[in-house]
């Protein structure tokens, strides 16, 4: 399967059934998390599956997700050190994990808020200094989604996108850029608009310059305190970087990652990288 199509099934699934992954699945996913390790702005992540089939029932509860997910009992959890740019690297490369599973006929689904961490953590082995952003539930998709699933679709609104004028720009931020004068980068900016973001919140702002592609942030002011020193909308950011490059090389367009604000006007919204075609 394509890089893009997966990012086009990629759907957040919080019910799961009852068939177990494979064991040559989990193996070949095991080593995908462990060759993991090239993130844009070099900050180390470190994967884990981590698997809950024989803990007994009374761990399990502890290491819930407040009944949010049902069904997993296997996960990927990430951890690094918390420096510089940290956040946009381990959306990154946790979206990749979440793509790689896509495409082996898996579901995923981000958690950053309802998680509880502690459980996690010790499973993990966290070494001092470290952050465990997030985990991601891994198995079959159940026959049809829970509640609560359908209650966070809703009130996420997760089925819909901002509109594309008010995600990329041209020049400045007062021309919209569109599809069509996207040109060959149409699809990788679609592909970031589709990708997820914590709470659907779609963060990311890109304008356009030449070749160059800016991408900032656009902080949704008071949001994610609550999981502070973990910056939700910073994860979202290396979540969109990851879909705009593997979509741009998978169509043949090459570039690099460099950190060189060109001042543009740009309001409220925070730099943070740009593609250079
Ligand atoms: C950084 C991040 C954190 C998220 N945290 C949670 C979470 O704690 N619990 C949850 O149920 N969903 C969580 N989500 C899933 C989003 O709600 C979901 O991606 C968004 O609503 C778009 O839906 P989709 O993934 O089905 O396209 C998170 C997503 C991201 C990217």
């Amino acid at each position: 399967m394509s890089i893009i199509e997966t990012m086009r099934l990629r759907v957040s699934c919080r019910t799961f059934g009852d068939i177990a992954i494979e064991p040559d699945k989990m193996e070949r996913l095991a080593e995908s998390l462990a060759s993991n390790a090239k993130a844009p702005f070099g900050n180390k992540v470190r994967f884990e599956l981590i698997n809950f089939d024989h803990l007994e029932m009374r761990e399990l509860k502890t290491l819930g997700t407040y009944g949010v997910i049902k069904g997993a009992r296997q996960f990927i959890a990430g951890a690094l050190v918390d420096q510089p740019r940290a956040m946009e690297d381990f959306g990154y490369c946790m979206e990749k994990n979440i793509l790689t599973a896509t495409a082996m006929g898996l579901g995923t689904c981000w958690l950053v808020g309802t998680f509880k961490r502690s459980g996690f953590a010790e499973r993990m082995n966290l070494a001092k200094g470290e952050l465990l952003p997030a985990v991601t539930p891994i198995g079959y998709p159940g026959d049809s989604r829970s509640l609560i699933d359908r209650f966070f679709r809703i009130s996420a609104g997760s089925d819909k996108r901002k509109p594309w004028e008010e995600l990329f720009y041209d020049g400045g931020m007062e021309t919209p850029l569109d599809g069509k004068s996207a040109g060959g980068y149409a699809t990788p900016l679609a592909c970031v608009r589709i990708g997820p973001s914590a709470s659907n919140k779609q963060p990311w702002r890109i304008i356009r310059d030449n070749d160059s592609y800016h991408f900032y942030l656009k902080k949704t002011p008071g949001y994610g305190r609550i999981v502070e020193p973990v910056k939700l909308q910073n994860i979202d950011m290396g979540i969109a970087m990851c879909h705009f490059e593997l979509a741009s090389r998978e169509a043949g367009l090459n570039g690099l990652w460099k950190i060189e604000d060109p001042l543009i006007q740009s309001g409220d919204l925070e730099y943070i990288v740009s593609w250079m075609g």
